[in-house]
């Protein structure tokens, strides 16, 4: 993981056009893929103007998502079921879900028992759901080379064909990828991304830090 074979070009709907996601579709038009951003307001001319620099098109969520093969989540947990709601029929689709559920005291409000990941294959039962990007800032996305360490890029999911594209997605980012089984191991990449926020935040150590797996 990821496949060693030729890079496949995928149609990505990416929603929300915050810093997760213009930062992931900006990376993957370069690499590519045919991304599309799907937006509450087409008209915004904040969304209009980064889809323009970005040479990527702004849709509404369904629109976006019709003919997407990977549907990222790039939005806030509170907004995470309207947006799938919005997307409407993801059975099949890939879903990459990216989501913290941090609270302002930096705490996570999903966890442990659960996961922001799991509460999403429930809501969207017929997509295969991957939980990917969430451990560290977006920051460190241009470049993921620290000190001559490449980060890792942790993932998890059920389904391994969907592991096997998201994961070709992050290595084209430049990640090291790291597959971490079922997607109820979300219960550990969740409150990894707590870890971070506390080491960058909280411990002043900043946001340019990141986790690797260390092999022998
Ligand atoms: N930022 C990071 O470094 C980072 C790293 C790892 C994971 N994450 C996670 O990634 C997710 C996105 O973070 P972000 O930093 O990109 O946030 P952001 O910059 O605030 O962007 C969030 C996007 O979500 C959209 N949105 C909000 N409510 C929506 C709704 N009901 N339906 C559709 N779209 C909606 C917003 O659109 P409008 O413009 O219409 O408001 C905005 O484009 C979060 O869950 C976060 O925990 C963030």
């Amino acid at each position: 993981m990821p496949s060693k074979g030729k890079a496949i070009i995928m149609n990505v709907a990416i929603i929300g056009a915050g810093a997760v996601g213009t930062t992931l579709g900006k990376a993957w038009v370069n690499k590519g893929h045919l991304v599309v951003f799907g937006v509450r307001d087409t008209q915004s001319a904040k969304a209009r103007a980064l889809a323009e620099s970005i040479k990527a098109p702004l849709r509404s969520i369904r629109d976006a998502c019709t003919d997407a093969e990977v549907v990222v989540l790039a939005v806030p947990w509170a907004a995470a079921f309207d947006a799938l709601k919005e997307a409407g029929g993801l059975d099949g689709k890939i879903v990459v879900d990216p989501i913290n559920s941090f609270t302002p005291d930096m705490a996570l409000s999903v966890g442990f028992t659960t996961s922001v990941a799991e509460q999403i294959a429930k809501f969207v039962p017929g997509a295969r759901v991957v939980k990917a990007f969430n451990t560290l800032g977006m920051g460190n996305f241009d470049n993921l080379v620290f000190g001559g360490q490449t980060a890792s890029g942790f993932m998890c999911g059920d389904d391994a064909a969907a592991k096997a594209k998201v994961g070709q997605l992050a290595a084209e980012i430049g990640f090291e990828v790291v597959d971490c089984g079922v997607l109820r191991n979300a219960r550990a990449l969740e409150p990894l991304a707590l870890l971070w926020g506390q080491l960058a935040f909280v411990q002043g150590l900043g946001p340019n830090i990141a986790f690797k797996l260390l092999h022998r």
